[in-house]
């Protein structure tokens, strides 16, 4: 049976008796993961292959491509896909390789076309992938263009989700929420390098035990340290982060308690993806690893208000302080990465707050024993 995630006011109830008792939850072991983990490129290639392209995971939320004709175009597990919608509606997602010669078909970013051409020699794909036409088709004499349309990668379109799985016919985890209705609106992209590990980089959203000393002027001065909920859903894991300004809730009944402006959520989707709420907005990020040291956070930021409003202009100044805070963990991430390469550890400890993480480590594991 899928779990079920508290709701409002036990979250809200749950948060206030932790400041009472100035506690947080907590797991109920210690976590030792070997570094060579993060260092072996035999298991980073495991954990692409055997993982990530197996398991359906979030390729972009719905609102970025709306209408017919528009598109994503990025890797997902260093494998390059192009994300479209149909003049039926339906969004598919192709391999972004041209079936001639395999460039692809359209560089990455976002945008909107009728048709996809290969720039290399011109070949035209419809939005359905089909082999429309190519120059000089002459040269071509016994190609059958029915047979050469772009090559589908298994796509599911759901709660606002566009999902790939690249390897296999796994469906998307029907424990996970439906987080993006059709009025929630993409407002912006954004892409962050960050010299570390894709699993060091996802282990900065699995704790709160960071939030004061790496976050001292950002987030700590509106957050607890080290006050965090942690509730497994399936293989993910939602962490809590309470504002301070959840004391308002005190004195309202239980029933009138509602979390929209007195924390973040932050689901951890397994493998490498994240919804985040906030007050102003939510976000998904997909941890792309770019090599076994470097990793790509692909943010879509999505708002429910509207353009121009006084409320958008707030969207846009929540998103700029998340920022902050993003960038000071890719600080700490990078100098983890860096830190990873002396003998000083062969395993790093988790403590029983950190149990986010032994969750996160438990079920990458899991997947990779599964296929052994
Ligand atoms: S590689 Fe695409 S048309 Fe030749
Ligand atoms: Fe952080």
């Amino acid at each position: 049976m899928a779990d079920i995630l508290d709701d409002d006011s036990t979250v809200i109830q749950r948060i206030l008796d932790h400041i009472d008792n100035n506690t947080t939850d907590v797991l109920d072991e210690i976590w030792r993961e070997p570094v060579a983990n993060y260092t072996l490129p035999e298991r980073y290639q495991d954990e692409l292959t055997k993982v990530m392209r197996r398991t359906a995971t979030p390729f972009c939320p719905s609102a970025a491509i709306p209408e017919p004709g528009c598109y994503v175009a990025r890797d997902a597990a260093q494998t390059p896909l192009v994300a479209v919608r149909g003049q039926d509606g339906v969004a598919r997602v192709f391999f972004n390789a041209c079936r001639h010669r395999g460039a692809k078909i359209v560089a990455d970013g976002v945008g909107r076309r009728g048709t996809f051409t290969c720039r290399y020699h011109a070949w035209t794909y419809g939005l359905d992938g089909q082999l429309r036409g190519l120059p000089h088709e002459y040269g071509f004499p016994c190609l059958d263009k029915g047979d050469h349309g772009l090559v589908p990668v298994k796509t599911t379109e759901r709660n606002g989700l566009v999902y790939v799985t690249q390897h296999g016919d796994a469906e998307p985890d029907p424990a996970i929420p439906d987080f993006f209705g059709p009025e929630w609106r993409l407002i912006d992209v954004t892409g962050d390098v960050i010299n570390a590990n894709w699993k060091v980089v996802i282990e900065g959203i699995l704790e709160g035990y960071h939030i004061r000393s790496t976050h001292a002027e950002t987030f700590y001065p509106r957050q607890f340290d080290n006050l965090t909920l942690i509730q497994p859903f399936g293989r993910n894991t939602r962490m809590t982060f309470p504002y301070r300004n959840i004391e308002r809730f005190r004195n309202v009944p239980a029933a009138e308690r509602r979390v929209s402006g007195v924390l973040s959520h932050v689901y951890h989707l397994f493998p490498n993806t994240a919804v985040s709420t906030f007050p102003t907005h939510q976000s998904l990020t997909i941890f792309e690893p770019l090599a076994i040291d470097r990793t790509l956070m692909v943010g879509y930021q999505l708002c429910d208000r509207k353009e121009g409003s006084e409320e958008f202009k707030a969207v846009q100044a929540g998103r700029d302080f998340v920022l902050a805070g993003v960038k000071e963990d890719g600080e700490v991430q990078a100098s983890i990465q860096s830190g990873l390469k002396t003998p000083a550890n062969d395993v790093l400890t988790f403590g029983l707050f950190e149990g986010g993480i032994m969750r996160f480590h438990k079920h990458v594991a899991a997947a990779l024993s599964e296929l052994d």
